[in-house]
């Protein structure tokens, strides 16, 4: 698909948007649509998120190369990206809300529903596996009572299982929030869970 077809430029494709996307996981909730919707009243950037957004679009021969930072700074905003945040963006681009769509549908990193207070995403790709992640991903299912792509009832944690995050030196490797945590054990995963409050 090319980008006027709506697909979003490879070349704007960060490593990490790369892992993800070859990872195929969709994002907690994801299967279930746009469950919540996001209160449209507060589905707006503040006056310096929108400058920032300006001074990405500028750094761009075509403006619409900044929609997947933007994209970003609305999840990291707003929590996760409803319909209204799609909608939002859209109009800070002269975008159809469709157009958004796509690109947010096309990307696994972006969460379509709001994920739990903290996000686990355990590699299972080649040299995780190897150094035993299936285990370690069973364990963490056990633990938390839930599936990988899943959140716990109590909105606390959400269990991912994710491609290679370049750091296969100390594999099984997972991330947890914006922390990495190297050469997992069950006993390892036990004290990181219970540490997510
Ligand atoms: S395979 Fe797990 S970090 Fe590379």
């Amino acid at each position: 698909m090319s980008e006027s077809d709506g697909a979003p430029s490879t070349s704007n494709r960060t490593p990490a948007d790369s892992h993800r996307l070859a990872s195929g996981v969709e994002h907690p909730a994801a299967s279930h649509g746009h469950a919540s919707l996001s209160d449209p009243a507060t589905t707006v950037f503040s006056e310096g998120q929108l400058a920032e957004v300006r001074r990405l679009q500028s750094l761009y021969p075509d403006p619409q190369g900044a929609l997947l930072p933007v994209l970003h700074m609305a999840q990291e905003t707003f929590g996760w990206i409803s319909l209204d945040a799609e909608e939002y963006v859209a109009g800070l681009f002269g975008l159809s809300p469709a157009h958004v769509h796509e690109v947010v549908t096309f990307y696994t990193l972006y969460f379509r529903a709001r994920p739990g207070r903290h996000v686990v995403s355990i590699c299972h790709n080649l040299s995780c596996h190897l150094a035993g992640a299936p285990g370690i991903i069973e364990h963490a299912k056990r633990r938390l009572g839930i599936d990988a792509g899943e959140t716990t009832p109590d909105g606390r944690v959400t269990l991912l299982a994710v491609e290679c995050l370049c750091a296969c030196e100390a594999a099984p490797m997972a991330q947890v929030d914006d922390r990495y945590e190297l050469n997992l054990t069950p006993e390892k995963v036990d004290r990181l869970l219970e540490g997510l409050r």
